[in-house]
């Protein structure tokens, strides 16, 4: 009998092993769906590969920086245009999002990440921020206010979608919603307030779609019109959109299957269909775009795909990023409150997803961070005396660090290069006795003494 390695079985397994690691490395990067660790779920050493859930993206540290400026840029400009910050939770109860974002809708059907409470009821992780916003407004009763309500969100959302690039099932949103009035200049400051957000971003080749979906009431004629225009070619139509056509034959206008699009091309416009005052409304939002020189096309297929919308619904494109090409959208929703059993209160809102402005970005973006000061403390009284200093330093709020990998100056002054330090402070057993320390410009190498007791003091008064 030999040993247990010597035979066939650990023979296959040992070949199967490697294989699957082997082909995980070609594959992997190219086709990061197809994962063969998934199947072989071990690493080198035997032990199994955590992964993170399908569709979910962690922001490593060389890429937050990125993040921090979006989120600067989205913090800054909202609030230069009069919103303020409002940070609603996580979860709700499901019954908020199955009442104000529609029962037949996509998100709702099938989207929705949904589970039992301990006292059995049932909650979802947003998969939006509008509908925590009216929630939390009326709860709050923040509409007893003389002016617009103007409030913004930063955040994450969840949608248990298919994949792909630019699609999660966890993403992040930048959100604003402008409530109690629908003078038409509202929505263009809303619609500006998101473009602007783009170019100040620096990005290029945006095309900006509007429509106006009118009022329910505008919308019971349309909606009579266009299932006729669609009835005789309801077989030439996908499933999804067959079946739409009794839930909620609107959503058959924005299906993204080929031949949906082409077969529905002459359907009937909603425009036409507008009452008066909705077409009045829609004329003063174009006029009020055209006016500061926004330029827009009307696109008769925006409905978009949640149901409180009514009247201006709009998104914006970018032409970089394949299928999943809408990078912020919003609309009117004027009858949302009501259908909460709040007060009518007209609304209009944004969001953006900020994964796909990431792709957009070069991700070299870094944030302008005052200069760091590494300290190179070493040696058996230099080491702690150091230590000292980078507290005393970070008190002070200069941007200081150290690295307790390294214990020699030169593994030291290698770390200071890595972290980008623009100073070391020199630190070792003779200058804790001489009372000075040396501070050295990494990048032109030149080195200058200081009192021990007074560098933090110089660094403060730029030397
Ligand atoms: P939405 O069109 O569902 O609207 O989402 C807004 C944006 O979020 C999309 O244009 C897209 O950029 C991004 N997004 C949506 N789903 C995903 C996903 N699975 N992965 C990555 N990004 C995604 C709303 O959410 C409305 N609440 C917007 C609004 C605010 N309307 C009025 N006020």
């Amino acid at each position: 009998m030999g040993e247990w390695y010597e035979s066939q079985t650990y023979f296959r397994i040992f070949h199967l092993f490697w294989a699957s690691q082997f082909v995980d490395w070609v594959w992997a990067g190219r086709y990061s769906r197809i994962q063969f660790s998934y199947l072989f779920p071990f690493n080198r050493t035997g032990f199994s590969v955590l992964r993170s859930v399908k569709g979910l993206k962690d922001i490593l540290p060389h890429q937050a920086s990125q993040w921090q400026h979006i989120e600067t840029v989205a913090r800054t400009l909202a609030t230069q245009y009069g919103f303020s910050e409002i940070r609603i939770p996580i979860f709700e109860f499901t019954e908020l999002y199955s009442r104000s974002i529609g029962g037949t809708t996509d998100i709702v059907e099938k989207e929705m990440y949904t589970f039992p409470d301990r006292d059995g009821s049932s909650l979802t992780l947003r998969p939006e921020g509008t509908a925590g916003v009216v929630r939390a407004v009326l709860e709050h009763k923040l509409l007893d206010s003389p002016t617009t309500r103007k409030l913004f969100y930063l955040g994450p959302m969840f949608r248990h979608e298919r994949p792909q690039a630019g699609r999660y099932r966890q993403f992040h949103q930048f959100g604003v919603e402008a409530l109690g009035t629908d003078d038409p200049l509202i929505d263009v400051e809303v619609i500006v307030l998101l473009w602007q957000f783009f170019l100040t971003l620096g990005l290029k080749d945006l095309t900006l779609h509007i429509n106006s979906i009118g009022t329910p009431g505008d919308r019971e004629t349309y909606i009579q019109k266009l299932k006729e225009f669609l009835a005789p070619l309801l077989n030439t139509l996908c499933g999804n959109c067959q079946r739409r056509y009794s839930t909620n034959p609107l959503r058959v206008l924005d299906c993204k299957v080929p031949v949906c699009q082409k077969n529905t091309e002459e359907a009937p416009h909603l425009i036409a269909y507008l009452s008066e005052n909705s077409k009045i409304h829609f004329q003063a939002v174009l006029d009020g775009l055209s006016s500061l020189k926004i330029p827009f096309t009307i696109n008769h297929r925006l409905v978009r795909g949640l149901d409180y919308y009514s009247r201006t619904t709009f998104e914006i494109t970018s032409p970089h990023l394949g299928a999943q090409s809408t990078i912020g959208a919003g609309g009117r929703y004027d009858g949302l409150f009501q259908a909460l059993q709040g007060p009518s209160t007209p609304a209009i809102g944004f969001a953006v997803g900020l994964e796909r402005v990431t792709l957009l970005l070069s991700e070299d973006i870094t944030c302008k961070q005052p200069p760091l000061f590494f300290v190179a403390g070493f040696g058996s009284t230099g080491k702690p005396r150091a230590f000292k200093l980078l507290y005393e330093l970070r008190q002070a709020g200069i941007r200081a660090d150290t690295d307790h990998k390294g214990n020699t100056l030169k593994s030291l002054l290698r770390s200071a290069d890595k972290l980008c330090a623009e100073y070391s402070i020199i630190l070792g057993d003779d200058e804790v006795n001489s009372g000075n320390v040396i501070l050295r410009n990494m990048q032109t190498k030149a080195q200058q003494i200081f009192k021990l007791e007074e560098i933090t003091q110089r660094i403060q008064t730029g030397f």
